[in-house]
């Protein structure tokens, strides 16, 4: 019963964390959890990371280079997280994401529209090679199709 009343202590604190973190406004927009807060499970921090290559997908089809930019920066501290947390994660698989991601902000500065949809092209095939070696050869990324964000706008805002 003792560990039934830590786990909901720790229940409460995790889903408190995000909260306090919301309410403390802009400046903790960076903050990123420490393992005393809250640790997120590989496959969540994968969902995420799913979702931003879709959106960086998108985005960079609109030639929105901004949003481009940014969701690129939240894919990589989605897999930078996935590392530093989950031990078990072969550094090599991690690493190797590193040069399709530089290729990627490449043609994202240079506006470069194909060079952009080749490197996310080997940045798929390196979310596959890692997917393959951890038992997860099921889990296939592809090339976003059809994305099932209806309520964004992935188009450049016009600056106010
Ligand atoms: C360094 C290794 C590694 C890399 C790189 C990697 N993944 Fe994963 N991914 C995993 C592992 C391990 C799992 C299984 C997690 C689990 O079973 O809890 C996983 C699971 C997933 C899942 C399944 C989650 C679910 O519940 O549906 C998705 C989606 C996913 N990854 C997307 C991606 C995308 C997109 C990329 C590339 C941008 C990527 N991953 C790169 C290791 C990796």
């Amino acid at each position: 019963m003792k560990l039934r009343g830590y786990s909901v202590a720790l229940l409460m604190v995790c889903s408190l964390a995000p909260l306090a973190i919301a309410q403390s406004g802009q400046s903790n927009l960076n903050a990123s959890p420490t393992n005393e807060q809250y640790v997120p499970r590989l496959g969540d921090i994968m969902i995420a990371v799913q979702t931003r290559h879709i959106k960086l997908w998108f985005a960079g089809k609109a030639q929105n280079w901004d949003l481009a930019a940014y969701e690129l920066r939240q894919l990589k501290a989605g897999l930078l997280e996935a590392a530093l947390l989950y031990e078990g994660i072969p550094v090599s698989n991690v690493t190797t994401m590193t040069k399709p991601v530089q290729s990627i902000s490449d043609a994202i500065d240079a506006k470069d529209g194909k060079r952009f949809a080749k490197a996310v092209g080997e940045l798929t095939d390196g979310c596959n090679s890692c997917h393959q070696t951890m038992q997860r050869g099921f889990v296939v990324i592809q090339t976003p199709t059809a994305g099932p964000f209806g309520d964004r706008s992935f188009a450049p805002s016009k600056k106010p």
